[in-house]
């Protein structure tokens, strides 16, 4: 089973980071120098997964600059000896195909999957991630769902276990067999359960391998629940239907930068993990106890390295 495709949802509205992302996209906000879409694209790279399909829609634009040339920018950086500034990019860009697939409505993320249906071929696994999701660890959040999906012959989903009284804020799943201690068969998915009606506190976080049948599930469910069709929908439709869905407690630091507060802690706790940044950041963290001398210590070079 080769899974080389992956389908990246970027088609939202971003209203909890409303009005940066009224015209522009939070995909491209960035975590140190890079974009968080560019450690998407890198997770999946790492895991195999060089065939990108992006759902967007009028102004995630930006998106598709980033995966291209800048041959005038390139020019200039070469009369400085400067060119290596764009290696670590130009490396992805060569490595990867891209098709982009407009949603021209946000009816919710399940459509937006859908969306891809013509670039996954019938009988193929994909990868889905979303690109507000950053997972950070060795092995990439990815690829360790791939091993599963390989191993179980099934779909596979990412959850992470999150404290009961925050289980409302996510989709939970409901457990038919635990097979090891991170490994688990679904038999439904629940949205956003209140604290005491919730099957347990494995929340979804976004990362999926799925089979091509989740297309059929989308199309059979086909009514939009509060306007929107579901993802969580489809995939209990197929867990329902006896198609084999498991979930993996995925490995790593997740961090959601969906809303301004997860993006800040995104960039500290990225920062603090970073050899380049790491001493600079602690400093500059332990400064903020005493506000004089940050007023005076804030303009210290941090070089321009690739994370
Ligand atoms: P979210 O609900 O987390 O993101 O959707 P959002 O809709 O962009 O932001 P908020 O909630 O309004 O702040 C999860 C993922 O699904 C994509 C989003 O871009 C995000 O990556 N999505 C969601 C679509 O592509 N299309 C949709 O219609 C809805």
């Amino acid at each position: 089973m080769d899974i080389i495709k992956a389908v990246i949802p970027a088609a939202g509205l971003g209203t909890r980071f409303l009005p940066y992302t009224k015209s522009l996209p939070k995909e491209m906000l960035p975590l140190l120098n890079k974009p968080a879409i560019q450690h998407i694209v890198e997770e999946c790279l790492k895991s195999g997964v060089n065939n990108f399909i992006m759902i967007t829609n009028k102004s995630k634009y930006a998106l598709e600059e980033h995966f291209d040339y800048n041959l005038e920018l390139e020019l200039i950086l070469k009369e400085k000896d400067q060119e290596k500034l764009l290696s670590g990019i130009k490396k992805i860009i060569k490595a990867s195909r891209f098709t982009y697939v407009r949603q021209y409505e946000p009816l919710g993320l399940g459509h937006a999957v859908l969306m891809a249906k013509h670039s996954i071929g019938e009988k193929e696994y994909f990868g889905v991630l979303l690109p507000d999701d950053i997972i950070i660890h060795e092995q990439p959040g990815l690829d360790q769902l791939i091993k599963i999906a390989k191993q179980e012959k099934a779909s596979v989903i990412a959850v992470q276990e999150v404290p009961a009284e925050c289980v409302s804020a996510y989709g939970v799943i409901s457990i038919k067999k635990q097979l090891t201690p991170k490994l688990f068969q679904v038999s439904s998915l629940v949205e956003k359960p209140s604290q005491k009606d919730a099957p347990s506190n494995l929340a979804i976080v976004g990362r999926y391998v799925l089979s091509s049948k989740i297309f059929n599930s989308l199309e059979e469910i086909g009514t939009y629940a509060q306007g929107e069709l579901q993802l969580t929908d489809a995939i209990n439709h197929m867990a329902q239907n006896g198609e084999k869905v498991f979930a993996y407690k995925v490995q790593g630091t997740r961090y959601d930068i969906g809303t301004p507060i997860g993006w800040i802690k995104a960039i500290i706790g990225t920062a603090l993990q970073n050899p380049s940044y790491a001493g600079q950041i602690r400093e500059f963290l332990s400064e903020l106890d005493t506000p004089q001398s940050f007023m005076f210590n804030n303009s210290k070079n941090i070089s321009n390295k690739e994370l």
